[in-house]
């Protein structure tokens, strides 16, 4: 069937955290928010008439999680990764950021350090302080308007740790990666995933890789799970995937970890115990659907964002040049380097969010290397994304 992106949705009322929260967020109920990472889209509808099938049977108990379920996880590795996972290597949790947190509860001791690469998705650094760690920042570099790992730096950091070795702490125990990356969109290539888990495996310690972006890819970019490279890679890693982002079923909250290592898996499991409970029926029931009987809307809905792509990337050419677009490999979220608009970004913030009244999410929160930068969300009806275009084409020339 053919699915109408174009179809403007009325999110206010459903309490959206996008849409609903305007004033709180952004001070005014005329932003148009094009920034937490969800999608103005209607989902596809076998996930629909799924889900309202499961209401239809009136008890909503707790749940336990079908074979089925893990079979689409598994069927769908293969497919899409020719990637054999066993059964027994599939945990579910409410969500990724949750799994970054256990992740690290799991496998540090309080003053540890575990790598990440700014400017990165705000809840890596969180998810590393709030477990009473240190953030070691291998910080990306732009180089020709395209971010690259520093590897020189992945290895010196590990060298400069180097102190505590085995079990003493303090040292870096876990690399979170984020692949495909948000915010700067990199689908990150076999060659640079094996040099970066060489050095991680190298240094015995464990590489967390989220890859809740993984399915979205612009024309041209294939994902590799890190997990799927080699055995040694496998024996070493926890890779996070979700249906959430691909399939617009952020709020059904329903992630599935592949973690190889029974070891590995055995401590993840007792960090959560107690404290994270498994999706929640409705969300298992999303999830199987998506992975069995999605693709063919994820088609159309790549076809439509790769439009979208193509039609930002040419508005900013032609009508707002000292803004450059990182032009992503994958993901819907686009960052903007607007350090040509010569702002602080106090004046940015100001900029986007009182003149425009678009609202985008700063640069800044994403940690080093993001200041000058806003992250935009195109996920949307073109004609949403056209009015945020001419929205800050209109404040950027009136500045
Ligand atoms: C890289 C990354 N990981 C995790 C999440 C959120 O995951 P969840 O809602 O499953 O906790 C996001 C949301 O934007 C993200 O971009």
């Amino acid at each position: 069937m053919k699915y109408d992106f174009d179809c403007i949705v009325d999110r206010c009322g459903t309490n959206c955290s996008k849409w609903d929260n305007r004033e709180a967020l952004f001070g005014s109920k005329d932003v148009l928010p094009m920034w937490v990472a969800d999608m103005d889209f209607c989902i596809a509808t076998p996930i629909a008439e799924a889900i309202k099938k499961r209401t239809e049977h009136e008890i909503y108990g707790y749940t336990q999680t079908a074979p089925s379920v893990v079979e689409a996880v598994i069927e769908r590795m293969k497919r899409k990764y020719d990637w054999k996972i066993e059964p027994e290597w599939v945990v579910f949790t409410p969500g990724v950021v949750s799994a970054l947190h256990a992740s690290v509860k799991a496998f540090t001791h309080p003053d540890d350090e575990v790598i990440i690469q700014e400017p990165v998705y705000g809840p890596f650094r969180s998810s590393v302080t709030a477990n009473g760690c240190a953030v070691v920042n291998n910080q990306l570099k732009l180089i020709n308007g395209h971010y690259e790992v520093d590897f020189d730096d992945l290895e010196r950091r590990f060298r400069l740790r180097a102190g505590g070795m085995g079990h003493v702490s303090p040292r870096i125990r876990l690399m979170i990666l984020c692949h495909p990356h948000n915010p700067v969109g990199r689908v990150w290539t076999r060659e640079e995933l094996t040099r970066m888990g060489e050095t991680v495996i190298r240094n015995d310690a464990i590489m967390v890789s989220d890859e809740i972006h993984c399915e979205l890819l612009f024309r041209g970019f294939s994902h590799v799970p890190f997990a799927a490279i080699s055995e040694e890679f496998a024996r070493n890693s926890i890779v996070c995937m979700a249906p959430s982002k691909t399939f617009n079923l952020a709020g059904l909250r329903a992630s599935s970890i592949i973690i190889p290592d029974r070891k590995i898996r055995e401590r993840f499991n007792a960090a959560r115990a107690g404290i994270m409970p498994g999706p929640n029926a409705f969300g298992l029931v999303g999830l199987e659907a998506a992975y069995r009987y999605g693709d063919e809307w994820l088609e159309q809905l790549l076809d439509y964002l790769q439009g979208n792509l193509d039609f930002l990337v040419r508005y900013f050419e032609e009508r707002i040049p000292e803004i450059k677009v990182v032009k992503p490999e994958g993901t819907y979220l686009v960052w903007l380097d607007c350090r040509g608009l010569g702002m602080d970004d106090a004046n940015l913030r100001t900029l986007f969010r009182e003149k425009a009244l678009v609202g985008l999410e700063d640069g800044y929160v994403f940690g080093a290397g993001g200041s000058g930068f806003q992250r935009m969300n195109i996920a949307c009806p073109r004609a949403t994304l056209e009015e945020g275009l001419k929205r800050i084409e209109r404040a950027v020339k009136g500045r």
